[in-house]
């Protein structure tokens, strides 16, 4: 078991990590002496496949349990969804000593943690995450949201939890897609953090894509001690954690022209190599820079329905995301690995070529 601080000034907790850790769950609740009224939310996927374990390990504690078991989906980040939750919550009796466990993947963490932080203004929360993306980011940092008339993640809250257990055992049941959305975001730290994790994730594609448990499990942990440093210098992204958005604005325009089409991490790892052709257009980084660090997010297969996306549109979108003021786009560029460089602005036509590039980069 590998215990990870995050020093927060306000709310530090820890990250709990390791294989088959869920067993010890109640125990760490115990141990930080927490609520015992639990709301467990859980995403339906990972009851079909945990449930009676999770069932069998919450059984040893004497505590009101109620089982809020939802499908995941963007459209269930939304308000609906969150009066059914705040509803059961109510008629079920729920009150400020309520303790909200969180099980699955980051859907199911942004719409409980935004539960969690509303209701009777706020109660404890923990986080189990199930999924790649979850285990290295949605889980770390403290953000809940819903999304809202088709803008993603338009409101939330930063709502940190009282832990987060992180058991990579679920991640065994993981379809494929998922496990290549969360290497995305892997791949999005290895950029962003130092070249001696950019080389580990380098060399060590293939194994994490044939979920090599090892190398997982190195990267997750890596990945999480990353996101960690960033929040606990950023808790509520004035700065520094916009490093994290290393890839995401092209991500983010090319989800909301594609919509389910493409998983989140998918789109991210396009986002980075445009973001890469960008910041070769602004001198940010050589033509031989460009081509090195290109062959880490070209061993990802690019989704199909990026060939015939219409790339005005995709550029259009960049201003509705809710990061840009004033119409201007700001983008998170590169100047070398582990040296990122905020608020760039460019040209439109830089940005419509950096995009073409990119998906044309695939073939
Ligand atoms: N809060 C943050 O800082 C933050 C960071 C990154 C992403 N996010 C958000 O996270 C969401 C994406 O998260 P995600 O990729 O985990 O999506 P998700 O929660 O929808 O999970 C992906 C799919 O995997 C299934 N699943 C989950 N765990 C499983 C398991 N162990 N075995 C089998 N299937 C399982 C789910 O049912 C779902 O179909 C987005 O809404 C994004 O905005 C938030």
């Amino acid at each position: 078991v590998k215990i990870i601080p995050i020093k927060l000034k306000n709310n530090p907790h820890e990250v709990f990590f390791g294989n088959a850790i869920t067993k010890n769950l109640i125990k760490i609740i115990n141990d930080k002496k927490l609520h015992s009224s639990f709301f467990i939310i859980i995403d339906a996927n990972v009851e079909k496949f945990f449930g009676t374990e999770i069932r069998r390990i919450f059984s040893k504690h004497e505590s009101k349990k109620y089982y809020y078991s939802f499908k995941s989906s963007e459209i269930s980040k939304s308000f609906l969804e969150l009066k059914n939750i705040y509803s059961s919550m109510l008629n079920q009796k729920f009150g400020r000593d309520t303790l909200m466990i969180a099980i699955g993947g980051g859907i199911t963490g942004d719409l409980a943690g935004f539960a969690a932080s509303t209701f009777m203004r706020g109660v404890q929360l923990v986080h189990v995450p199930t999924t790649l993306t979850a285990c290295v980011d949605s889980a770390i940092g403290g953000k809940t949201a819903i999304n809202f008339n088709y803008y993603k993640n338009m409101i939330g809250t930063f709502y940190q939890p009282n832990f987060v257990l992180c058991d990579p055992n679920f991640l065994t049941t993981l379809p494929k897609s998922e496990l290549v959305s969360g290497i995305g975001e892997i791949i999005k730290y290895a950029f962003t953090t130092n070249k001696k994790f950019y080389k580990i994730v380098n060399n060590n594609l293939d194994k994490l894509l044939n979920h090599d448990s090892k190398v997982l499990n190195e990267v997750i942990v890596e990945s999480i001690l990353f996101k960690a440093s960033v929040v606990e210098q950023d808790e509520k992204e004035l700065g520094l954690r916009k490093v994290l958005n290393f890839g995401h604005t092209f991500a983010h325009s090319f989800e909301r022209e594609l919509k389910h089409k493409i998983k989140h991490g998918e789109a991210v790892n396009v986002g980075i190599l445009c973001a890469l052709y960008l910041s070769y257009k602004k001198n940010l980084i050589t033509s031989s820079q460009l081509k090195k660090y290109k062959e880490l997010p070209l061993k990802l297969k690019l989704n199909r329905s990026l060939e015939k996306v219409d790339v005005e549109k995709i550029y259009q979108n960049m201003f509705r995301d809710k990061k840009n003021r004033n119409q201007k786009v700001n983008f998170v560029l590169l100047r070398d690995i582990g040296e990122v460089i905020l608020d760039v602005r460019a040209e439109k036509g830089e940005v419509i070529s950096a995009i073409n590039e990119a998906i044309n980069s695939f073939s």
